[in-house]
C-alpha cells in the first residue's frame, strides 16, 4: 500500500520489554519474517530501529539508493554507528572497485575458466563427499586463482581461515564491537591481520617483478591507468573480492548438488547439452544449464537476507526512517512470492527459457542489483554453469539419504549436512 510521505513508523510485533523480537526471530528467521509479513504486510518495524521491506519496488530502491540514503556494511562486527564514516569508506570501495570491474571482464574470465576445470577435478574426490566443505575448498582454490595466478600458494587456506573466524560472527543475530572481549572477535581480527598481510605481500612482489599479466586480476589492478590505484586500496579490493567470491558461490554450488540429487529430469537434459558442447564451453552453449543454475539462485539465494543503514533522515515507499535504523529484506521471500512467482516453490528451469515471459521488474535479484550490485555476477553465473555441466556430464551423484535436507537460514541460506556419493564415470586422462 502507498502512503502519502509522513511521519509514520511502521507497524510490527512489539516484542519482550528489553529483548525485542530477536529470540522469536533466532528461532525460526524465515517463519517469523513471514508471520510479520502475512500480519503487517509489505513494510513492518522488527524493533524500533530496524523496518523490514518486502515489495520488488521498495527492494529495488534499497539497494539502488545506496551509497546515497542508504549504506552498505561489509564488517561483521558492529562499530559505533557512524554514516559518514561508513559513507567515507564506501567512496574509497566505489573507486576501486570501478577499476576492478575491468578485470572482471569477460576474458580475464575466459582465461580463468579454462584452469577452472583443473580446479575442480583435484577439489572434488570419489566417494562420500561433505558437500559445503568440498565446494568451499574448490572456491578457495578458484578464487584465489582467478585474482592471484601464479601467486597464490598459501591463499586458500588463509581465506578458509578467514572464512571460519567470520561465519560465527555472521551467524549472531547480535554485532559485537571490534574491542569486544571474546575468542571469536579476537579471532576475526587475527585471521582479517593474516590475510591482510598476504596480500601486502603479494602485492609488493608484483610490483618488484615490474611486468603487469592481465591473465588475473591483480595483474589487471596493477596496470598503469590514470587513477592509479595505492597497494592498500589493491590489498582491500582483493580481499572483499576473494571472501565475496568464496562462501556465496560454495553454497550456491551446494544447492546446485541438492537439487540434482532429486531431479533425475533435470539431470538427464543437462546431461545430453553437456555431451554436445565442447570441454570447456562458452555459456551460449549451455542454456538449459544456465536456466536450472538461475532457477536454482531462485529458490535458493545464499544471500537470502540483505540489509542497509540509514544515512540521513529519509523516507521509503512513505514509511519515515531515521539517521541509523537498519532496513532489511528478504531475497528468499521475494523470490518465492506467489505474486510475483507462479508455482513458486516449484524448481522449473523452464521459467527461464519461455518466449514472452520475463519476471516482474525486480523480483529477482540474486546478485542484489543498484551501485553495490555483485561485481562476479557474470563470473558466478559462469563458475556455476560450467561445474554444474561437469558435474553430470563426468560423475554420477547420487544421495546415501534422500528427502528434504533442513535449512539453515542463521548465516548464508545453507542445507545442513548435506552429504552426497560421488563416483567419477570414467577414470581421469
Ligand atoms: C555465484 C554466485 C554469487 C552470488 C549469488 C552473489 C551474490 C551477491 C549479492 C546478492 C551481493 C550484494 C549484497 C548486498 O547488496 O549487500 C554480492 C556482492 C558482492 N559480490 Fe557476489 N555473488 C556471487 C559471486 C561472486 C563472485 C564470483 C565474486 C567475485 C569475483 C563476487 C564478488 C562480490 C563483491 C565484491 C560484492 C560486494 C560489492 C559491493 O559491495 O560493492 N560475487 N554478491
Amino acid at each position: 500500500m502507498k502512503r502519502a510521505p509522513g511521519p509514520q513508523r511502521p507497524p510490527g510485533p512489539r516484542g519482550h520489554w528489553l529483548f525485542g523480537n530477536s529470540e522469536e526471530y533466532d528461532r525460526d528467521r524465515n517463519g517469523f519474517l513471514e508471520r510479520c509479513h502475512a500480519t503487517y504486510g509489505d513494510v513492518f518495524s522488527f524493533d524500533a530501529r530496524t523496518v523490514v521491506v518486502s515489495s520488488p519496488d521498495q527492494v529495488h530502491a534499497l539497494l539502488a539508493r545506496t551509497n546515497g540514503d542508504f549504506l552498505a556494511e561489509n564488517s561483521p562486527l558492529a562499530d559505533r554507528v557512524d554514516p559518514e564514516r561508513m559513507a567515507g569508506d564506501a567512496q574509497l570501495w566505489t573507486a576501486t572497485r570501478r577499476a576492478g570491474w575491468q578485470g572482471l571482464h569477460r576474458r580475464v574470465a575466459q582465461a580463468h575458466a579454462a584452469r577452472l576445470r583443473e580446479i575442480f577435478l583435484d577439489s572434488v574426490g570419489d566417494g562420500e563427499v561433505k558437500v559445503l566443505p568440498a565446494m568451499a575448498d574448490f572456491f578457495s582454490r578458484a578464487t584465489a586463482d582467478f585474482c592471484l595466478g601464479e601467486d597464490a600458494a598459501g591463499v586458500p587456506e588463509a581465506l578458509a581461515g578467514s572464512v571460519a573466524a567470520i561465519d560465527p560472527l555472521s551467524r549472531d543475530s547480535l554485532q559485537y564491537p571490534p574491542w569486544w572481549p571474546s575468542r571469536r572477535v579476537r579471532r576475526f581480527a587475527r585471521s582479517r591481520k593474516e590475510l591482510l598481510a598476504l596480500m601486502t605481500a603479494i602485492v609488493r612482489k608484483r610490483r618488484e617483478a615490474g611486468e603487469s599479466a592481465p591473465g588475473d586480476l591483480l595483474g589487471v589492478l596493477l596496470a598503469p591507468r590514470e587513477n592509479e590505484l595505492t597497494d592498500l586500496q589493491i590489498e582491500r579490493f582483493l580481499r572483499g573480492i576473494m571472501l565475496a567470491a568464496l562462501g556465496v558461490p560454495a553454497t550456491a554450488l551446494t544447492w546446485i548438488v541438492y537439487e540434482l540429487t532429486r531431479r533425475p529430469d533435470v539431470v538427464a537434459r543437462i546431461e545430453a547439452e553437456a555431451a554436445a558442447a565442447e570441454e570447456i564451453p562458452d555459456l551460449g552453449a549451455l542454456p538449459y544449464t544456465e536456466a536450472f543454475v538461475k532457477e536454482v539462485l531462485r529458490l535458493w539465494p545464499p544471500t537470502w537476507l540483505i540489509g542497509r543503514t540509514v544515512r540521513r533522515d529519509t523516507e521509503l515507499d512513505g514509511w519515515r526512517l531515521r539517521t541509523g535504523d537498519q532496513v532489511m529484506f528478504s531475497l528468499y521471500r521475494l523470490h518465492r512470492d506467489p505474486r510475483w512467482w507462479s508455482d513458486p516453490d516449484e524448481l522449473r528451469p523452464e521459467r527461464w527459457l519461455e518466449p514472452h515471459t520475463a519476471p516482474v521488474r525486480h523480483s529477482y535479484l540474486p546478485f542484489g542489483a543498484g551501485p553495490r550490485v555483485c561485481v562476479g555476477t557474470q563470473l558466478g553465473m559462469m563458475q556455476l554453469a560450467l561445474t554444474t555441466a561437469w558435474l553430470v556430464r563426468d560423475m554420477d551423484v547420487a544421495r546415501p539419504e534422500p528427502g528434504d535436507v533442513p535449512v539453515d537460514f542463521s548465516g548464508l541460506l545453507v542445507p545442513r549436512d548435506l552429504t552426497v556419493r560421488l563416483r567419477r564415470k570414467a577414470p581421469l586422462p
